[in-house]
């Protein structure tokens, strides 16, 4: 007993001595953030009008957490929209209810209500973002997530001497709400966004914007590590920074080999952190960074260009100031063409696993359930006494396996965990299309697309390769899938129709890149793996927001394990109602 006592004395004692404060500082630690969800009036191109912001701020706050850090963010709806977030890359292990998609790991956060998200950040370290996961609302609701290394665990990479997150965006005069709630109602195209943004900023290319452009300040001969951020609704986009080569470090959260590269290229919902190395003197020139869209569909896009400026610091410290950089030259940087599809593939060919003891690439050698699945557009009839505006007089529709994926009433996490899915989705997604047909050639018209509210249910710890494969039903186009609850190896991609005799033989299993979203390429394939660790229902779909209001959009539900670490908890007290 007394020994008891003595240790408790030495224990209290300890927790105020230099070693022990140091041994806390290692520990993971609760990080808590509040959101209060609020409109706000923003200007931008001389249009005022009132935005969905988190706290106020377009783009939303940073929420920086280390690696094995707990989150959590109470986010409370003073907006008439009904509102989620969605934390994108963050695995969720056995924490899907923290995932965010409305009606598909929960219902709706309403007017006056609030829902507090809790997750454990495991396993990953680099850039992620977070953005709403409801209609079009993350047009002007999202922000960067910032994941350090556990402390003292240095980068694979030189140390920056600083770390800057440059997010895209797109930015609408009208309400991005009524752009895509008009394009529903008629069956077209919705309206192209009219700027692209660099940090909320269009930069001085567009009309009345010069004073909005992003400005980045260097000092000559320091490196800087930009964490890219593509949280575009619509368009994959390149960037490049005039004279200046980047070297690419992390691709969703998970370091890669690094390579360099004059021009990049992300996909809405990919993140890529890159290092660059600024030169060693105050060039007399001012640089531009550029972003513009990388297009291979048929229909209208924002054609626009966004930029911004590397604003060099001289000698005494003092950057070049506002008014002198109109005098000197801006040098821009060269894009590639917008239909550039071998840069693409060619791009995406770079990108690999670290794939060593500190890191490995843990990619699935074995497969127990194989899954082939279409991508791509096509129509649905227009209603009786309506006129439509999509191809022929239909409505635009998107599908995986030609099902177009309709939304549930209630949430589809809560009707699995409590075993009602009666009425609210059936198992019955096929894992292969229905009709096989030549998917990258002359397209067949009797592609029809049913809608359905259908799942794949997956035994806990099912190793899974699936192949997606673009349609060129309405014209060949890129795609970025993104998985959410789990990061897949990417193993083979390329054009055509895939061959599944021959493809499979070139498959990377060595060192694949691991990420979350995926560009299926335009007219092609991509093949990836991941094993299904995490209980749950994860939502797959297109980033290109407006594919995923047509249905391009699918779910796994991952069943529990046998085990109790193996099993989803019971949901949150606060886990809003329908
Ligand atoms: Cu970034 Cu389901 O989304």
């Amino acid at each position: 007993m007394a020994a008891v006592v003595f240790l408790l004395v030495l224990t209290a004692l300890c927790s105020s001595t230099e070693l022990a404060h140091a041994q806390d500082e290692d520990a993971p630690i609760t990080r808590h953030y509040k959101f209060n969800i609020r409109m706000k009036n923003v200007t931008r191109l001389c249009v005022t009008k009132p935005i969905i912001t988190v706290n106020g701020q377009y783009p939303g706050p940073r929420i920086v957490a280390r690696e094995g850090d707990r989150v959590i963010v109470k986010v409370v709806n003073h907006v008439p929209n009904n509102i989620t977030i969605h934390w994108h890359g963050i695995r969720q292990r056995r924490s899907g209810w923290a995932d965010g998609p409305a009606y598909i790991t929960q219902c709706p956060i309403q007017r006056g209500q609030s829902y507090t998200y809790n997750f454990t950040v495991t396993g990953q370290r680099g850039t992620l973002f977070y953005h709403a996961h409801i209609s079009w609302i993350r047009a002007t609701v999202h922000g960067p997530i910032v994941i350090l290394p556990k402390r003292g665990v240095p980068y694979p990479f030189p140390k920056p001497h600083k770390e800057v997150p440059i997010l895209f965006g797109e930015w609408w005069n009208k309400d991005a709400e009524a752009v895509i709630s008009r394009a529903l109602r008629t069956g077209g195209g919705p309206n192209v966004s009219d700027s692209y943004t660099i940090n909320g900023l269009p930069g001085l290319l567009y009309n009345c914007s010069s004073k909005d452009t992003f400005k980045l300040r260097v000092s000559p001969g320091k490196t800087y590590l930009l964490r890219l951020i593509n949280a575009a609704l619509n368009d994959e986009l390149f960037f490049s920074i005039a004279n200046h080569t980047l070297t690419v470090v992390e691709a969703d959260a998970v370091y890669v080999k690094p390579f360099q590269t004059d021009v990049l290229l992300i996909t809405p919902g990919q993140t890529t952190n890159v290092l660059l190395q600024a030169k060693p003197y105050s060039p007399n020139t001012t640089f531009l960074m550029a972003a513009r869209p990388y297009v291979t569909g048929l229909g209208t896009f924002d054609n626009s260009t966004t930029v911004g400026i590397l604003q060099y610091k001289t000698k005494q410290g003092q950057s070049n100031s506002t008014s002198l950089f109109n005098d000197l030259p801006l040098i821009m940087p060269t894009l590639p063409a917008l239909n550039d599809t071998n840069f693409a593939a060619n791009f995406s060919s770079n990108f690999r696993s670290l794939a060593n003891s500190q890191f490995p690439a843990n990619v699935p050698r074995v497969v127990d359930r194989r899954f082939f699945f279409t991508v791509g557009l096509g129509s649905s009839p227009c209603p009786k006494n309506q006129t439509c505006q999509g191809p022929n007089g239909t409505k635009f529709s998107a599908s995986v396996n030609n099902v177009s994926f309709a939304l549930p009433a209630t949430a589809l996490l809560q009707a699995h965990f409590s075993s009602q899915s009666a009425g609210v989705y059936t198992a019955d997604f096929p894992s292969t299309p229905l009709i096989p047909f030549n998917y990258t050639g002359t397209p067949p018209n009797n592609t029809k697309v049913i809608n359905g509210t259908k799942v794949v249910v997956l035994r806990f710890n099912t190793s899974v390769e699936l192949v997606m494969q673009d349609t060129s039903v309405l014209g060949a186009e890129a795609h970025p899938l993104h998985l959410h609850g789990f990061n897949f190896f990417v193993v083979g991609q390329g054009f055509g129709n895939y061959d599944p005799i021959k493809d499979p033989a070139n498959f990377n299993l060595a060192d694949p890149v691991e990420r979350n979203t995926v560009s299926v390429p335009s007219g092609g394939w991509v093949a990836v793996r991941f094993l299904a660790d995490n209980p749950g229902v994860w939502f797959m779909h297109c980033h290109f927001e407006v594919h995923l209001s047509w249905g391009l959009k699918m779910a796994w539900v991952v069943l529990d394990g046998p085990l109790p670490n193996q099993r989803l908890p019971p949901p949150p007290l606060d886990l809003p109602k329908c």
